[in-house]
């Protein structure tokens, strides 16, 4: 299974933040925003991954992540000229997805609940076609909104519909057979010029291979579109962070508990940027977890 991360966009909602910074490395709490997308990948136990940004942004992503091999992965990347939608993620990462399966992650979706990588890991052996996530909101016609029938099977996907079927949002995680690659060659442009990723999830359902996997409440998926929202996502993570003594979303504890690295690479990986609670958290979560010093 590869896994592909999209991190391109204007972020015109949050400008003037995003004009010279990309979104998805804006902070989310004390850490990059990608690092929430790069966890949910890692925790699926995805370890070759695609990060696909805007041109201007490319040089600060491979700034922070490098090749990956510091987390036990490989990481490449890959440029989007112009928002041409997210389906568009899969006709770039073609010749990288290659004939595998892959899961695509939205960089800029925050996920975060209880025995989520259990979930993850039993989905993402079993993808038939299509899996996606739903995620009750009340707010369903800002997304992708998928109904489901008494059996939880999918009978409708929409995409910002005025009207909404059901108040299922379709989050920014989605796991494809290799078939999503040439759904996605065949596909046009919507109204809006964009390769839609729900014309994909549509072939999918068409052809009766689409499964939406219910995020129950306990779960928490939130929105980083606006400033207010931005504000609140890292209020979030920093609330539960503060409360339990754990971080959301350290990629270096992920690869640790992953067994992606040793707890000594961990603890390195920490002294680096021990001048920061972050840093000096890795190199604690390192000697707890296996006794590094
Ligand atoms: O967040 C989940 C929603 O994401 C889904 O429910 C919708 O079905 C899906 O269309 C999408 O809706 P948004 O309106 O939120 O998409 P947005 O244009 O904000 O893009 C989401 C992320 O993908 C953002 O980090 C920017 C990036 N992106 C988007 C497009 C269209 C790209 O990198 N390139 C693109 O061409």
């Amino acid at each position: 299974m590869k896994g592909i991360i999209l991190a391109g966009g204007t972020g015109s909602r949050l400008h003037p933040i995003t004009l010279a910074v990309s979104k998805q490395l804006l902070p989310v709490g004390d850490k990059p925003m990608i690092y929430y997308p790069l966890s949910v990948l890692m925790l699926a136990d995805v370890r070759d991954i695609l990060i696909i940004t805007t041109p201007a942004d490319s040089e600060q992503f491979q700034q922070l992540l490098g090749d990956g091999s510091h987390l036990g992965l490989t990481l490449d990347y890959a440029t989007q000229s112009r928002p041409r939608g997210i389906g568009e993620a899969l006709l770039i990462g073609a010749d990288f997805i290659g004939s595998d399966e892959v899961a695509l992650a939205l960089g800029d979706n925050i996920f975060h609940g209880n025995s989520f990588s259990e979930l993850l890991q039993r989905e993402i052996r079993n993808v038939e076609g299509c899996t996606l996530f739903g995620y009750p909101v009340h707010d369903p016609q800002r997304y992708g909104v998928g109904e489901t029938d008494g059996d939880g099977r999918l009978l409708s996907i929409e995409e910002k519909p005025a009207r909404p079927r059901s108040n299922r949002a379709i989050t920014g995680l989605y796991f494809y057979d290799n078939e999503a690659v040439d759904i996605a060659k065949n596909l046009r442009p919507s109204a809006r010029g964009e390769i839609e990723i729900t014309d994909v999830n549509l072939a999918y359902l068409e052809r009766g291979r689409a499964r939406l996997v219910d995020l129950g409440r306990g779960f928490a998926w939130l929105d980083t579109g606006t400033p207010e929202a931005l504000l609140q996502a890292g209020q979030y993570v920093r609330t539960l962070e503060e409360r339990q003594g754990v971080r959301i979303a350290c990629v270096e504890e992920v690869a640790l508990r992953m067994g992606f690295i040793t707890p000594e690479q961990c603890r390195r990986l920490g002294a680096g940027i021990a001048a920061s609670g972050y840093g000096r958290y890795v190199m604690d979560m390192a000697e707890e977890l296996g006794g590094a010093r």
